[in-house]
């Protein structure tokens, strides 16, 4: 099968960059990295990314408040510098603008570590703590110029414990975002994801309904 080239854009500890690399690496996502790409510049994820002999690069932000659109150009020039395909934002903290929504369209992939469209943005583990939610989880979803509101491609459930705290709700969750961005990135490698409106559906013989709904 055909190998999805692959752009990653982080920020941080690169935790799903390397989920994603280490399902590559076991053939159970046909996707190639292609580049990674971090705002910051001591980002542990670029990191990851070379020692696995990555293309990882930084793309400053300094001198670009304010002006998000010209800093996504840049992106998109370094993601179309090495020919990617489906753009990943595997824990990238920046809002994304029309500019690189509309070069990639329906090709941006974001996880986002709760069930959307509650809890968009940021701390959210401890938002759905404090909400006293009994089941939370993680949500992989395309991209629009929304923040956190693009179509729904899987999402994952984890009990939410009365003695749990931000840290340990974060890591239930972890396990799961880890899990569903490889499967959508294959499923997306092998041609089986359509949008209509905001569903995404998904097709092939195995699709049993349900089949994301429970953890394994
Ligand atoms: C992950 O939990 C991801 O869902 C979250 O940041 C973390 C990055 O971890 N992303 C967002 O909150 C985006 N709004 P990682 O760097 O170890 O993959």
């Amino acid at each position: 099968m055909k190998k999805v080239k692959l752009g990653v854009l982080v920020s941080g500890r690169g935790s799903n960059l390397q989920a994603v690399i280490d399902n590559i690496e076991k053939g159970t996502v046909s996707a190639q990295v292609a580049v990674v790409i971090s705002d910051q510049p001591d980002a542990f994820a670029l990191d990851r990314a070379r020692k696995h002999n990555l293309p990882a690069v930084h793309v400053s932000a300094k001198g670009y408040k304010g002006k998000r659109d010209e800093y996504d150009a840049l992106l998109e020039q370094e993601l179309r510098k090495h020919g990617v395909e489906l753009v990943i934002l595997a824990g990238f903290m920046r809002i994304i603008t029309k500019v690189l929504v509309n070069a990639f369209p329906n090709r941006i992939m974001n996880i986002h570590p709760a069930l959307l469209p509650s809890f968009p943005g940021l701390h959210v583990q401890k938002a759905a703590i404090e909400h006293g939610v009994k089941f939370s989880g993680c949500t992989v979803h395309f991209v629009d110029e929304g923040m956190d509101t693009g179509p729904i491609i899987i999402q994952a459930v984890v009990p939410v414990l009365d003695n749990d705290t931000e840290d340990t709700l974060a890591a239930r969750i972890l396990k799961q975002e880890h899990r569903i961005f490889s499967r959508a990135i294959h499923l997306y490698a092998e041609g089986r994801l359509t949008v209509k409106d905001r569903r995404v559906f998904v097709s092939g013989p195995e699709n049993k309904s349900g089949e994301f709904l429970i953890n394994p």
